[in-house]
Order: structure tokens, then C-alpha cells, then sequence
């Protein structure tokens, strides 16, 4: 059981601070992904939790006890390194036995648990063999295989899956999230790769230059983003964001691009905008599709655009699209297939429309 909770965790190397004030609760088995990029602070919010970095300010607990003071091994955690960090001399075995070794654990059980655990990850074979005789994945297992030994309450995830290629990551991405199944721990999980992040979280911490942009489940950062930084970083492709602004008509409210091309809002949001006011509109790419997809949608819905680039990946296409000068993607389900410099007519759902204010960047519906 382990219930995690960052009051008002500042960090700074020398005088910059790197991360501000963050404040979070993590709950006990929960699968919580850290999710940015390159350089936001994952890493470091991380190390913090293991006791591998001061903690500047504010305080990190682990079931109401304040961990700021006490020693990495007396944390009940287990922390998996992106570069695995195996000992080479060592066999398969005693890398998964060494922190057992080290905490003086009677030499028949540790025999147990570390065939136990080899035989989870399906490292039964492997035990007699050095790091460099295994494959990237396998020393991946090993390294998980070491963690999990020690039955943490806490497992802590530090880009583990970035130095394997694309197939193996996605296998070993399913066989973390079947170890979390398995186990009874807490998993706190980093990554730069939003789709990890939607494939296995619980929930979702975006974080930027050491700020939380938004915390939710996978399903409601890729519904309702609060901002446009969240908008474009979850989902692939990203939302397209054009920046425009709002035109009043009577009582009809439209959207303008400068290109002339405009939207009609839908009346229920009309009223959350003002004239003129610059707003950057967001819309994901399966919500604007060739063809009459929905013909229950207004015909004002429809738009013809030329096609720029096809991007076939097999049961979908994706479409660099330009509508009156507004370049745009656009998504097809299916096997259709279509040629650049084509024009066809797309189908905008505007139910499904987010709008930002320009300035704040915040989410106005
Ligand atoms: N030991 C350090 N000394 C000074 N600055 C550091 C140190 N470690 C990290 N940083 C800085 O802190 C910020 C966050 O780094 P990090 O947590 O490693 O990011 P991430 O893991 O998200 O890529 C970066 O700007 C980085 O340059
Ligand atoms: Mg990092």
C-alpha cells in the first residue's frame, strides 16, 4: 500500500529553479505517468521521490510520512533506469539478486524470489548469462526483473522503453502494464512519448518547464485539453490549431481565419465570445473527414479542400490538407485511397470544436 502526495515541491540547481511548487496526490496502486518534453523535469521530480535528488522545497510523503529526510533503500522503492544499468561482470541472477544480497536476506529466499520473478518475465532461461549476452529487451526484463524482487510499494519508471526499437517497445509496453495488473504497487512512470503515456497511465501528468499543465485520466486530456500546449501534444497527429478570431453577425457567431474562410460556432457557444476577440480553434484530425461521413451535419459544415500530402498507414490515411490558404489535417478511416493536388470536400464536425483564448492559451469551451 502506498499513497504518494508532492506539497509544494520546488527544486533548483544552484539559483534556477527547475521545478515550481508542484503539488499532486498519487493514489495507492495507481498507474501515474510524467509526461513532457525533453527537459520539463520528469527526470528530476522522479529522483526526488527515489532520494536521489534534494528536495529545494515543500515536502514529498509516502503514506503520510514525510520521505524529504530519509535515506533512498528505506523508501520501499524501485527505480528502472532507461540504460538499465546492469552490472556487467554479473550474471542474470545476481543483478536481480543484488539489492537482496545487499539487505542481507536469507540466501534460500532470495534463490526463491529471484526464480520467481525470472520466470514472470520469462528470464528462466537466462539466469547463468551476462547483460551483454541478451537482447535490448531482455536486459530491459532483467532490470524490471530487479526491481521487482524487492516487492516495492513504489515502482519508479524513468523512460525505460526508449532505447528499444518501435516493435519491442510496444510489446514490453503491454508487458508493464501486465505487471502492474500482477502486482500491488504504485507505479510512478516517465516518458517524452505521449502515446506510452495514453497507453498505460491511470492518469496523466503533462508538465512543462516544471509546471503541471494538466493532470486526468488519458481520456479526458484528449477530450477536454485545458490549454492549447495540452491540445497538441496528446493525440496523434496532434489537434490542428489555427489562430483566428471571432466575428459577430445578429446573432450568429462565426469564426474567421484571416484567409476569409469562417466558421459558424454552434449557438450554445456563440455567447462565450466576444467581437473581434483572437482565439486559436482546435479541432482533431478525425473530425474533419472527406466526404459525407455524417450527413445529419448542417451543410455550412462542409468545406472543399485541395490535398497536399497522402499519408496511407494502412486502416487509416491522413491527409495534409489546404482549405482557402488554412493547412490542416485531416483523417480518413478506412482503405479509400486518394492522390495529392486532388480536391475534395471535407466534413467539419464543429460539435467537436475547442476554442483558446490567443493570449492565455486557455481552454474558453
Ligand atoms: N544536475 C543538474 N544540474 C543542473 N541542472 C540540471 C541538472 N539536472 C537537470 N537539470 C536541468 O533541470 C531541467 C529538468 O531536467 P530533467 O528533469 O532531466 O528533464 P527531463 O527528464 O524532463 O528531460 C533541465 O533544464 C535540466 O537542464
Ligand atoms: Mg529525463
Amino acid at each position: 500500500m502506498a499513497e504518494l502526495t508532492f506539497k509544494n515541491v520546488i527544486k533548483k540547481y544552484g539559483k534556477i529553479e527547475v521545478i515550481h511548487k508542484i503539488n499532486l496526490d498519487i493514489k495507492n496502486k495507481e498507474f501515474l505517468v510524467l509526461v513532457g518534453p525533453s527537459g520539463c523535469g520528469k527526470s528530476t521530480l522522479l529522483r526526488m521521490v527515489a532520494g536521489l535528488e534534494e528536495i529545494s522545497h515543500g515536502t514529498i510523503s509516502i503514506n503520510d510520512k514525510i520521505v524529504n529526510d530519509i535515506a533512498p533503500k528505506d523508501r520501499g522503492l524501485a527505480m528502472v533506469f532507461q540504460n538499465y544499468a546492469l552490472y556487467p561482470h554479473m550474471n542474470v541472477f545476481n543483478n536481480m539478486a543484488f539489492g537482496l544480497q545487499i539487505g542481507k536476506t536469507p540466501k534460500n529466499q532470495i534463490k526463491q524470489r529471484v526464480e520467481e520473478v525470472a520466470l514472470i518475465l520469462g528470464l528462466e532461461d537466462f539466469l547463468k548469462r551476462r547483460p551483454h549476452e541478451l537482447s535490448g529487451g531482455q536486459r530491459q526484463r532483467v532490470a524490471m526483473g530487479r526491481a521487482m524482487v524487492r516487492k516495492p510499494s513504489i515502482f519508479l519508471f524513468d523512460e525505460p522503453l526508449s532505447n528499444l526499437d518501435a516493435k519491442l517497445r510496444i510489446q514490453m509496453r503491454a508487458e508493464i502494464k501486465m505487471l502492474h495488473q500482477r502486482v500491488d504497487s504504485t507505479i510512478i512512470y516517465v516518458t517524452h512519448d505521449q502515446v506510452e503515456a495514453m497507453t498505460l497511465a491511470d492518469r496523466i501528468v503533462v508538465l512543462r518547464d516544471g509546471y503541471i499543465e494538466q493532470v486526468g485520466t488519458p481520456l479526458e486530456l484528449f477530450s477536454k485539453p485545458v490549454n492549447t500546449f495540452v491540445a497538441g501534444f496528446i493525440g496523434t497527429p496532434p489537434m490542428n490549431l489555427v489562430e483566428c478570431k471571432v466575428s459577430k453577425q445578429d446573432k450568429n457567431t462565426f469564426i474567421q481565419f484571416e484567409s476569409g474562410l469562417k466558421l459558424p460556432v454552434p449557438e450554445k457557444n456563440g455567447t462565450k465570445l466576444t467581437d473581434n476577440q483572437k482565439v486559436v480553434l482546435g479541432l482533431r484530425a478525425e473530425e474533419i473527414a472527406p466526404g459525407a461521413v455524417d450527413t445529419s451535419f448542417p451543410e455550412e459544415w462542409i468545406f472543399e479542400g485541395m490535398i497536399m500530402v497522402v499519408e496511407p498507414l494502412g486502416n487509416e490515411t491522413h491527409l495534409h490538407m489546404d482549405i482557402n490558404g488554412v493547412k490542416i489535417m485531416s483523417k480518413s478511416e478506412g482503405k479509400k485511397i486518394f492522390k495529392p493536388n486532388e480536391k475534395i470536400k471535407l466534413h467539419m464536425n464543429l460539435n467537436e470544436m475547442h476554442l483558446f483564448d490567443a493570449k492565455t492559451t486557455e481552454v474558453i469551451y
